[in-house]
């Protein structure tokens, strides 16, 4: 054979990669726990006894973390982008009109999704750094005939978050609208009740509050949304990999759709496993714990947050850079010299540091903020560092009674299976 393409240069990736890895504290992919990392590593066969045995624990794990007894339960190869596209493209069909409530990034995505699909998108623009308001949703929704509204619970982008999802769920459910609802930056980091508040698509990813692996992402579907619109559909969906009725071959009936990301299912199970281990309750108490401790420290440094509290998202901190600073030569400084890595923003002139799974760590936090301080002074910020770490330290000090706005409900009323 004559080589028509030259063997390529090719650097090894222990010379890529860092010696000492960063710690990943932005808005995602997050750090992995060492079991998920081991799973990662094993290849098994997609189809068989031993497989079988492992997506049923991954559905009935699922059905725990989103609070549902749908026998809907999916994972998808792909990003939680594809776990959107699967529950829109199932559930939206041709000239469906459908609420796209949008505070962001994120929201957007979805809208887009709406409208290649053949649907057709009415946005419904929420003001910048708020959270939607349940009047103005209740009042889109008495004008204008609707067959499903989309939103986000966490908009990753902004870091706004829709502290009233249930409530604006439970109003669409009485329009007799489908509700699909973006979960990737916040499912397991706090409360979701997919069955109590009416939800018909919780889509997620791996790679935030699961602290699974990027790329093997999940979603749930209602039954009801299942019988109406996946079951009863009488013209294909214009994605084969990602027909839900397809898909269902692999994760209901033990036969083939796509070879399955074998490795990916395996972290994604222990991740949910370790979810199950940790137990919901405890784990909402954690990520609000450790994320409100990181805003007080922010604060006492001299930062100022960019959402105000009422409709602040804990699972990704935004923070304002003061005018005299460039976000980029903070991160920069932070990675090189402190080995921690935060985000910037699409757009916008602030910082983002993630609050979800392995990074809601009292180390981690440390480790963040003293990073975080230091190279904002570096970068010309004039901080209050020693205020700052005193502060994380005091809020994380507290009691667990006392130290947070963590309801009753929060803590007692979710759902743990036998
Ligand atoms: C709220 C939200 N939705 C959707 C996505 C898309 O996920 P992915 O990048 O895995 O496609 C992200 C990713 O950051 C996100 O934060």
């Amino acid at each position: 054979m004559i080589e028509t393409v030259g063997v390529p240069h090719v650097v090894p990736l222990e010379i890529i990669l860092p010696d000492e890895p960063l710690l990943m504290m932005g808005a995602g992919p997050v750090p992995i726990p060492p079991r998920v990392a081991a799973a990662n590593s094993i290849v098994i066969n997609h189809l068989g006894e031993t497989m079988n045995k492992v997506i049923e624990q991954i559905k009935e794990m699922g059905r725990y973390v989103f609070q549902t007894t749908s026998s809907h339960v999916m994972g998808v190869s792909g990003p939680g982008s594809a776990a959107m596209e699967m529950a829109i493209s199932n559930l939206v069909h041709p000239d469906d009109r459908v609420l796209c409530i949008c505070n962001g990034y994120f929201s957007h995505r979805m809208a887009e999704m709406v409208s290649r699909v053949r649907g057709e998108p009415v946005v419904l623009q929420v003001a910048n750094n708020e959270q939607a308001d349940v009047e103005a949703v209740e009042k889109a929704l008495r004008t204008t005939k609707f067959d499903a509204i989309t939103l986000v619970q966490g908009e990753t982008s902004n870091t706004v978050c829709n502290r009233d999802l249930d409530r604006i769920a439970r109003l669409a459910k009485e329009h007799g609208c489908l509700v699909i609802v973006d979960a990737v930056c916040t499912l397991s980091t706090m409360p979701l009740e997919m069955d109590q508040w009416g939800i018909d698509a919780v889509i997620t990813g791996g790679q935030k509050g699961l602290s699974s692996i990027p790329g093997v992402s999940l979603l749930a579907f209602s039954d009801k949304a299942w019988n109406e619109k996946v079951t009863a559909r009488t013209e294909m969906p214009f994605h084969w990999c990602l027909d839900a009725q397809l898909a269902d071959k692999f994760w209901n009936q033990k036969s083939y759709h796509y070879t399955a990301p074998v490795s990916g299912l395996l972290a994604l199970h222990e991740a949910l496993r370790l979810v199950c281990v940790e137990t919901l309750p405890n784990r909402f108490y954690r990520h609000l714990h450790c994320s409100e401790a990181l805003q007080a420290g922010i604060e006492a440094l001299g930062l100022q947050l960019l959402v105000p509290k009422q409709h602040r998202l804990n699972s990704v901190i935004g923070i304002v850079t003061p005018s005299q600073v460039s976000a980029d030569v903070v991160r920069t400084h932070m990675s090189r010299v402190h080995r921690v890595e935060i985000s910037g923003a699409f757009g916008l002139n602030i910082l983002r540091i993630g609050q979800m799974g392995e990074q809601s760590r009292a180390h981690n936090l440390f480790r963040t903020l003293h990073a975080l301080g230091a190279s904002m002074q570096t970068a010309g910020a004039d901080l209050d560092l020693p205020a700052g770490m005193a502060e994380l330290e005091r809020f994380l000090s507290q009691p667990r009674s006392n130290s947070s706005s963590m309801t009753r409900a929060m803590l007692c009323d979710t759902v743990i299976p036998a």
